[in-house]
Formats: structure tokens, C-alpha cells, sequence
């Protein structure tokens, strides 16, 4: 069991969905019991991804709240962060509220929502901070249009309520005449834009799928001349760590995806600066889309699922001596909790969620888009040799993968609701 301190042998007990002990011996009778005592088997803390895309509403042919968080569940996820860009788009009150009654119906594991820009300013009302962890911009239609006034009015809205704003940066400035060539340099520009406006609302701003060496080197250059003016963080996708625009040659659209894919060196800065700190967390940016529009380069759409590759990729990278172990948790537990501040999850300790990520570390297996619960079954890693997986995910106790099954029917909770006693 993975533990703050370190890995340790115990037996943890969950009443009500929250650890009410952790020790050595089991000394009470239990309900039920779940035996991970096996070599190469470590019990993490609950995985969180910070940017999923489950779709559903009219685009429910593509993903679905249903198969999404199944796929969460198979990928080791306990929760997942939902994006803003269904259509219609998550940005008035009343559509939110009715996906938050639509996932309490549907989602298999834990979930919460990022609100979109709004059309107008009457959008951003009181039940925005009650059901949603956060923001999500996405400069290149919000910032560098004609709408960059409203991106302001949900900086102002977001820190009086002290609420992230997660932002997609790329400058279309420097965007190619093709659909894919968008440079290192839209990242950097737009980096620079976005935490300069935030500086002046002392937002806390979190730049998600950061995807290149100048991403990064612009990133940090600006955190150190905020001095804490902005609180800002990022993220990196295992697509940006192990694939390059070699691939997309190879691969084709499948492997399109915004930011698209860069350069060896690239990847390497980005690895380093996840094993240095320098980069808070991992997500997916599970983007599930039709078959039938990723086919042609031009006029395929960017992206594809990740939520069941992401741990078996990351824990490939353990079993290479790239990353520790404690780094995943680190990057895929304790930094999401921490940025969108998800109460009582990101570690193993009395009081706080039983949400647990069981893996087996030793588990050789082929990547192979066919047995994926996404309705998406297609990913630029199809074929690759991994090894490490998911063998088991518990959300507040409750297995919701076990054996090879998605052993849950639903009962995921809006991560809001963390924070309400009982
Ligand atoms: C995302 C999607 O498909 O929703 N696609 C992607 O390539 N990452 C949207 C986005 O983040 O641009
Ligand atoms: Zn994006």
C-alpha cells in the first residue's frame, strides 16, 4: 500500500466511503474483504484525471457519461474532470445542472465539472462554484476573438471565488495554412498572453497538455517573475512523453491531436520535468471521437481516448526506471486534489475518501483498442508492449473494476460533495 511515508503492509477499513483505520493486524470482523496481498501488487491512492472529455449530450455517439467513466474505471481512475466543449457547450446554469443530474444517473466513478466561457455575464451564477471544481478556456476561440472580454469576466468571477482556471493555450497567430501545423511557439505566445491578464486578477491558473520544451521553458520563466501573483500550474499528457510527430507520419490522423505532437527533445524535457517537479501533474486528455473523423489528416478532428493507456503507459515508464512509482501518485493524485482542491482525497490516511487505485506492476500486456470500455477503439499506441495495469479501482469503497469487470453500475459522485460531513 502506497502511503505517505512509503510503502507499508496493512489492512485499511472503509465505512461510509471513508478510511476509518489503517493497521498492521485486522483485528474485527468485516463485511467483505479484498486480498491484494501479491507480488508486484500496490494498492495508490485514488487516481484523479484533471481533463477527460465525456461527450454525451448530442455527442453521445462519440463517448458517453456511461462509457467514459466505464473506461475511467477499467483505466484505474477513481475521478474525472469533464470538459466544457459538449455540444451544447457546459456554459449556462441550467445545462449544468442537468448534466449534473445526468452523471449522478449514469457515472460509474466519481466525477466534477469545469464550466465553460459564457455567452453572457448573467451565466456566472452561484451554482457555477456549487456544482463545477473549476474553469476551462480555450484561447483560440475565446482569447484571440472577439469574446476575450467575456475570458475576463470568468478570471475576475473565478478568483472572487477562488475557483482554477484551466486554460487550452495556443496563439492561432502562428498556426500553419494546414489544420495540424500549430508550432511550439502558439503554446509559448499564448502562455505568456494568458498569465500576464491573470497576474492582474491574482487568478490560480493551471495550463493543461503542455506539449513542448518552449511550452515549458516559457511557463517557468513567467512563474518565476510572478512571485506568487499567479498561482500557477501544468500538466503534461503521455502522448506529449513517449510519441512524436514521427508518429503522426507513421500513424496517420489517429495520432492528431491539439497541441499535436512534437520532437524527441521535447519529449525528453518534458519526462525531466516531471521527475524534477517542474510539471505538477499528468492527465489523459481523453478525447474520443468518431472512427470515421479520424481518417484524413486535413479535416480529421484532434484527439483520441487515453483514459485506459494512460496508467499502463505511466507504469511502463516505472518498470524503465523513467518514473517512480511515487511520482504517479504524486502527478495523478496528490497535484490534482491539491490544484482543484478536491477535499480528502490524494493519499491514503484516516478520514479521507476510500477511493484506491489497485496495480500490478509485473502485468505484461499488448495495448489493444478493442477491449477498451471507450466507445472510441482506436489510439495511436494500439500494439505497444506494456507492462504494469490497473487491476482493481474502489471509489468510496465500493469496487467499481475488479477482475477484469466493470463491477459497478453506476452511484459516482459530483467531487462537490466531498467536502460535506458525514
Ligand atoms: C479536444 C477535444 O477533442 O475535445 N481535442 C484535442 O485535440 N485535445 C479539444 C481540445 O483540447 O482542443
Ligand atoms: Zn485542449
Amino acid at each position: 500500500m502506497f502511503m505517505p511515508g512509503g510503502i507499508s503492509e496493512g489492512f485499511v477499513s472503509v465505512v461510509n466511503g471513508r478510511i476509518v483505520r489503517i493497521e498492521k493486524n485486522l483485528r474485527r470482523k468485516v463485511d467483505s474483504f479484498l486480498d491484494f496481498r501479491k507480488a508486484g501488487v500496490v494498492v495508490l491512492p485514488g487516481l484523479i484525471d484533471m481533463h477527460v472529455h465525456l461527450r454525451d449530450f448530442t455527442l453521445a455517439r462519440e463517448e458517453s457519461i456511461l462509457t467514459g467513466t466505464r473506461a475511467a474505471a477499467r483505466g484505474g481512475f477513481a475521478v474525472v474532470l469533464d470538459m466544457p466543449n459538449t455540444k451544447p457547450r457546459l456554459n449556462s446554469p441550467s445545462l449544468l445542472r442537468r448534466r449534473d443530474a445526468l452523471a449522478r444517473r449514469r457515472a460509474v466513478v466519481d466525477y466534477g465539472f469545469y464550466y465553460g466561457t459564457p455567452e453572457k455575464m448573467k451565466d456566472l451564477t452561484e451554482t457555477v462554484p456549487m456544482l463545477c471544481v473549476g474553469f476551462k478556456i480555450y484561447m483560440v476561440e475565446e482569447f484571440y476573438t472577439e469574446k476575450r472580454e467575456m475570458v475576463d469576466g470568468v478570471l475576475r468571477f473565478a478568483s472572487r471565488k477562488d475557483m482554477p482556471v484551466v486554460v487550452h493555450a495556443e496563439n492561432p497567430e502562428f498556426f500553419g495554412s494546414k489544420g495540424h501545423e500549430r508550432p511550439p511557439e502558439a503554446e509559448a505566445s499564448a502562455i505568456g498572453h494568458i498569465v500576464e491578464v491573470a497576474s492582474k486578477h491574482h487568478s490560480r491558473l493551471h495550463i493543461t497538455h503542455l506539449s513542448s520544451s518552449l511550452g515549458l521553458s516559457e511557463f517557468w520563466t513567467k512563474k518565476k517573475s510572478l512571485r506568487g501573483r499567479v498561482d500557477l500550474s501544468t500538466d503534461t499528457c503521455p502522448h506529449y512523453l513517449l510519441l512524436t510527430v514521427k508518429d503522426l507520419l507513421k500513424k496517420g490522423a489517429v495520432a492528431k491531436v491539439y497541441p499535436p505532437l512534437r520532437g524527441d527533445e521535447d519529449r525528453e524535457v518534458l519526462l525531466r520535468g516531471l521527475r524534477n517537479g517542474r510539471i505538477d501533474a499528468v492527465t489523459s486528455d481523453h478525447a474520443p471521437h468518431l472512427i470515421e473523423e479520424k481518417q484524413d489528416m486535413e479535416t480529421a478532428s484532434g484527439g483520441f481516448p487515453g483514459l485506459e493507456t494512460t496508467l499502463p503507459l505511466l507504469l511502463t515508464l516505472v518498470n524503465k526506471k523513467k518514473l517512480r512509482l511515487g511520482d504517479i501518485v504524486r502527478l495523478c493524485s496528490v497535484a490534482p486534489s491539491k490544484i482543484l482542491r478536491i477535499p480528502r482525497v490524494g493519499e491514503i490516511r484516516e478520514g479521507n475518501w476510500g477511493n484506491f487505485t489497485v496495480v500490478d506492476l509485473r502485468r505484461d500486456h499488448r495495448i489493444n483498442p478493442e477491449e477498451f470500455e471507450s466507445k472510441a477503439k482506436y489510439t495511436p499506441f494500439e500494439g505497444m508492449l506494456v507492462k504494469g495495469a490497473p487491476i482493481c479501482t474502489i471509489v468510496r469503497g465500493r469496487p467499481v473494476f475488479l477482475d477484469g469487470e466493470i463491477v459497478s453500475k453506476g452511484g459516482g459522485k459530483n467531487v462537490k460533495t466531498y467536502g460535506e460531513v458525514g
